[in-house]
């Protein structure tokens, strides 16, 4: 027992998920797509990370290659996702099907369209369990997806277990699908924008059921999204993303207190203040860029309102302004000095 106790302890030590320099390019018949140019974060126990960036910006690319949910070709991806002691791009089927799905779950945006219209919600519940979980018993099953129904709130689980999906509001099939998200006790959660079509009450309600669930299983969160106000609510540590890479990595205090990148600055500016009522907001300007045609130097230069001749030469690598705050600007110091 004593032994179990140590290298759980040692296990705590270590993140539970590594991301090195994952790269995902598409072959198209329009050229190369590099969608994700050299992606690195790392995942500890039981935190919340956010992942955020605009649209296009290669949020949902980085997890599904991560989760193991890209068809190669047309998708090409390099780099490394360590799960503990696994690297899950070059390890075999047989390997990653006890993880994905498994240790480290995922949810989407659409629940409706995620989940399976001709099935109830207790005997989508069940096919997990079956697949994953073959020994577990028809009862043992029936009572935990009544548990787990309750858990997400869903009244009364005993009866609405038999229900399907189009019974049931757009926020409650959302609360179903983290259901779903969280039966088979995931070390990672990836929520992939799980909030972006629910109104705002019900956006509360289920970032509030997600944060209580991570606690109780002691859970770690990977939450993408553009909504820079669901981050700096929900998350610990943030890595803003911008034309396939990060531009900035730290504590979500810190990036919010002392942004170091103008691209974050630029999105900070663009939420609305109490005080800023009937004053235009500050968009940032130009288009993100076009992910066939990379400009040679700082992927953000063309709309950065601070760009000098360097920015468009040479590409700024991850540069640390403070111990666990980075940022991919030639000039951050000076950004974070203001
Ligand atoms: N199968 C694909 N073929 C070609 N390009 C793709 C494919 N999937 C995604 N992309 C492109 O990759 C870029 C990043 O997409 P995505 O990761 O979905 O962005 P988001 O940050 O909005 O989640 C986008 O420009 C998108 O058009
Ligand atoms: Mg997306």
């Amino acid at each position: 027992m004593a032994v179990v106790d140590v290298k759980a302890d040692m296990q705590s030590d270590q993140p539970v998920l590594d991301v090195r320099d994952l790269k995902v390019t598409f072959q198209t018949p329009r050229g190369h797509v590099h969608a994700v140019n050299g992606v690195s974060f790392h995942v500890e126990k039981g935190e919340a990370l956010g992942i955020l960036g605009e649209s296009g910006s290669g949020k949902s690319v980085s997890v599904g290659a991560i989760m193991g949910l890209l068809e190669s070709p047309p998708a090409r991806i390099e780099g490394q996702v360590n799960y503990r002691d696994t690297e899950l791009i070059s390890a075999p089927a047989s390997v990653t099907r006890s993880i994905h799905g498994d240790r480290i779950a995922m949810i989407y945006q659409d629940a409706i369209t995620s989940l399976n219209p001709s099935l109830t919600i207790g005997n989508q519940i069940g096919e997990l369990f079956k697949v994953h979980r073959p020994n577990m018993g028809r009862r043992e099953i029936q009572a935990k997806s009544i548990e787990l129904l309750e858990a997400v709130g869903i009244q009364p689980a005993r009866e609405r277990v038999n229900s399907y999906p189009h019974e049931f509001s757009g926020g409650m099939n959302q609360r179903i699908m983290i259901a779903l998200g969280i039966a088979l006790s995931p070390e990672i959660l990836i929520a992939d924008e799980p909030t972006t079509a629910l109104d705002v009450t019900v956006q509360a309600q289920i970032m509030r059921l997600l944060g209580d669930l991570r606690g109780q299983i002691d859970m770690a969160l990977i939450l993408i999204t553009h909504d820079i106000g669901l981050v700096a609510e929900n998350t610990d540590r943030l890595m803003v993303m911008y034309g396939g890479g990060p531009v900035e990595t730290g504590p979500t205090d810190a990036i919010i207190e002392r942004p170091a990148h103008p691209y974050t600055i630029g999105l900070l500016n663009s939420i609305p203040h109490d005080d800023m009522k009937g004053k235009k907001l500050i968009a940032i300007s130009g288009s993100p860029p076009k992910l066939n045609e990379m400009p040679k130097g700082c992927v953000f230069a063309p709309r950065c309102a601070m760009a000098k001749d360097m920015c468009r030469k040479e590409i700024p690598v991850m540069t640390r302004i403070a111990p666990d705050h980075s940022s991919a600007c030639h000039f951050a110091q000076e950004v974070v000095d203001g």
